[in-house]
């Protein structure tokens, strides 16, 4: 098996039908990645990406405190100049890999996502946070910049003038604030933060497979592309899209009046 998920210390993966959950597991460290969480993260993300029955997943933290608290500060103190810039690019590499699953991937975010725990969220495709969560980047505080994207991802979801003024102080935002700003889709009561996003990826499990792939692809790419690329590149998952069973089906069951089956092909 190429993609194993046996063996898993650090994270928790349990499977509700279509939907995947993974729960960081490092409560005692308010669920800090450490190089070997972020490498079971980076398994679980191909594993994952590779299993037709999983259709949605959602990721979350363990305990009531903390989503993610960022990077493990213990291993980041004794880092040299270029191992920094290899776990940067490996950590990357994951959020990457989560970022482009091909599937609606939700941060259910139960509590602290700082540093890093932002920039797992970040790329994640939809984010849900508890009313009690605090989000940030404060790696300035600790004489550092982001390295898992959060410069790159910040300003692309609130704008340059925002982004640069939560990375340069580092504070801490509530979940409102973040909601103001765009940074997350919905704030819940801190009870309900998991079921619904279970509930949401339940949902998305439920749409057109391939469908969703594209959209996915069409508006990550689409984003590094000119708008002019971004709209052929469409143009073209949109042809490509006539070609799926699914295509036939969703527009058949319309015009029968019956709810679509969508089955990934
Ligand atoms: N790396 C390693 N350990 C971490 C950690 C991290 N990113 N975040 C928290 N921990 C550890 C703490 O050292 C502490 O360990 P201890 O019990 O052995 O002392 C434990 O988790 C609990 O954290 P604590 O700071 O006591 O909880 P708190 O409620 O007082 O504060 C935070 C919570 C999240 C505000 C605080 O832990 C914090 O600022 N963490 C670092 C956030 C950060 O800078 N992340 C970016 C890293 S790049």
């Amino acid at each position: 098996m190429p993609h194993t998920l046996d063996s898993l210390e650090h994270l928790i993966v349990e499977r509700d039908g279509a939907v995947a959950i993974v729960t960081v597991n490092r409560p005692k460290v308010l669920n800090a990645l450490s190089t070997a969480s972020l490498d079971e993260l980076r398994r679980t993300a191909l594993a994952l990406k590779h299993d037709p029955a999983v259709r949605a997943v959602v990721i979350t933290g363990a305990g009531e405190k903390s989503f993610v608290a960022g990077a493990d500060i213990n291993e980041l103190s004794v880092q040299s100049p270029t191992g920094g810039r290899e776990h940067a690019l490996r950590g990357q590499h994951v959020f990457d890999l989560i970022e482009n699953m091909g599937k609606p991937v939700i941060a259910a975010i139960n509590g602290y996502a700082l540093g890093g725990g932002c920039e797992l969220a970040m790329a994640c495709t939809l984010r849900i946070a508890a009313d009690t969560a605090k989000l940030g980047q404060p790696e300035i505080n600790l004489g550092i910049v982001p390295g898992y994207a959060g410069t790159q991802r910040l300003a692309r979801l609130i704008g340059r003038g925002r982004a640069l003024e939560w990375l340069l102080s580092g504070d801490q935002m509530t979940a409102q604030e973040a909601y103001r700003l765009g940074l997350v889709n919905r704030v819940v009561a801190a009870a309900d933060v998991l079921p619904e996003s279970r509930k949401l990826a339940a949902m998305l499990a439920t749409k057109a497979p391939i469908a969703v792939r594209y959209i996915i692809e069409a508006v990550n790419k689409g984003l590094q592309m000119s708008f002019a690329d971004g709209q052929v590149f469409e143009a073209t998952l949109f042809g490509l899209v006539a070609s799926t069973e699914d295509m036939r089906e969703g527009t058949s069951a319309f015009l029968e009046k019956r709810k679509a089956e969508f089955k990934g092909r």
